[in-house]
């Protein structure tokens, strides 16, 4: 008879787990036979001890079947969706998704929401009036038929047990471990029923994992577990040593994705939204690539799929038109560099925390947040910059936050006088 704090103890002395142990755990978990006092146990010796690949992938497999999997095999076209370990600024799921489905693929996102000095998907489409996230699977199948496209958040039934075991790593300082974060991250992806996966897995300052090194095993683990559960991954390592775009905060990063969706994107964000958008078409096996992808901006196309995917989704689509019906502060305050020479580094997480302090983020899963604050980002790091030329713009209707911010902000930039080169934005791919 498996006991649980016999698996604790062989983990804890190095043991391996086996498929049972693990299936054992995660069913304890869920039917709230194990209590929270030895999950955590449970987790903190699989921090400190790690997990090998066969085990982290019997974690990610019990996670995903300890929920309902979508069924979409009723629908032909090639299912692929992608995923971003998190960044400050990053906005790319916004504009990819509708990109890639007028290129003909089916794309089932799901997305999470903002959590510490990461933004999330849900809530910057929740900053347009009215979008739905939380649909029906009626709604989500009737919608990808229709429109082949829907952006929604985890549903309750979708690996329960990632949201117990995440809510526990938050509290006991165990988000940080690889195999953790692969098993969570990949059982609900796969739960999707997809033919392909697009990861971005981000490295740097304002990155989940700060080093490149870490990252990529992050990256090689996730791919790994993909194959063996026969769905095709590609992972691109990203630089997040800057924040993505020029937009970070809700409502200004809806704004910024659907300038891009017209055309209007900066490099840096339309660079890293082709490549992921390319990678996608290749796993759904439709030519063109970039090509393609531009057209489909540049025609207006990828445009048109973000207004219905808007209607669809009970949202306002005129904010495609008129960008005042976006909940946008109306209060702005500028950070001025004190010197003059090149942007040597930004403490990009800094920025993802300062957005909490304004409210625009969170650090408990039910916080509320204010979509409309944020700020506008002028300099990356390589960047020259003059004395008294703004850095940053701070949007917030709140007088006194707004202030507090604005004098931290100033600590964020290190500006030096001799040049600084910039760093590759899209360092490996692996697949
Ligand atoms: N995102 C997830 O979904 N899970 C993790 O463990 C970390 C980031």
């Amino acid at each position: 008879m498996r006991n649980i704090v016999q698996i604790i103890r062989n983990k804890r002395d190095g043991k391996t787990l086996t498929r049972d142990d693990i299936k054992f755990f995660i069913h304890g978990c869920t039917t709230g036979k194990i209590p929270s006092y030895q999950i955590a146990a449970l987790l903190m010796t699989i921090y400190y001890q790690g997990m090998t690949f066969d085990e982290t992938a019997h974690l990610m497999r019990a996670m995903m079947l300890s929920g309902s999997t979508m069924d979409l095999s009723g629908i032909r076209a090639p299912k692929i969706d992608k995923h971003s370990t998190g960044g400050v600024g990053d906005k790319v799921s916004l504009i990819l998704a509708p990109l890639v489905a007028s290129c003909g693929v089916c794309v089932p996102m799901i997305s999470g929401r903002g959590l510490g000095h990461t933004g999330g998907t849900l809530d910057k489409l929740e900053s347009i009036p009215g979008f739905n996230t939380q649909l029906s699977s009626k709604r989500i199948t009737k919608q990808l038929q229709r429109i082949g496209v829907v952006m929604i958040g985890q549903t309750r039934e979708i690996a329960p047990a990632d949201k117990l075991l995440y809510a526990l790593r938050d509290v006991t300082a165990t988000v940080d471990s690889i195999p953790l974060i692969a098993a969570s991250i990949m059982s609900k992806k796969l739960a999707e029923d997809l033919n392909g996966l697009v990861l971005d897995v981000k490295y740097g300052t304002g990155a989940f994992m700060r080093d490149h090194g870490a990252a990529k095993e992050l990256a090689w683990t996730m791919v790994q577990i993909g194959k063996r559960a026969r769905v095709k991954v590609t992972a691109m390592l990203t630089d997040m040593n800057n924040p993505l775009g020029t937009y970070v905060g809700n409502a200004l990063e809806a704004m910024e994705a659907i300038e891009a969706l017209k055309g209007n994107g900066s490099q840096d964000l339309m660079d890293i939204t082709y490549a992921l958008g390319a990678e996608m078409l290749a796993l759904a096996r439709i030519k063109g690539g970039r090509t393609l992808l531009v057209n489909k901006i540049t025609s207006g196309a990828a445009l048109d799929v973000f207004k219905k995917i808007i209607c669809a989704q009970d949202g306002d689509a005129l904010v495609c038109e008129d960008y005042s019906r976006l909940p946008i502060a109306k209060n702005k305050a500028s950070v001025r560099s004190h010197a003059s020479g090149f942007v040597h580094s930004i403490d990009t997480y800094r920025i993802g925390m300062l957005l909490v302090q304004l409210g625009g983020g969170r650090m408990k899963e039910d916080d509320t947040i204010d979509p409309s604050c944020g700020f506008r980002v002028f300099k990356k790091i390589g960047d020259r910059i003059k004395t008294g030329e703004a850095l940053v713009e701070i949007y917030s209707d709140n007088r006194i936050a707004r202030e507090a911010v604005k004098k931290k902000m100033k600590e964020v930039f290190a500006v030096k006088s001799q040049p600084f080169r910039k760093k590759k934005l899209i360092r490996e791919i692996l697949s």
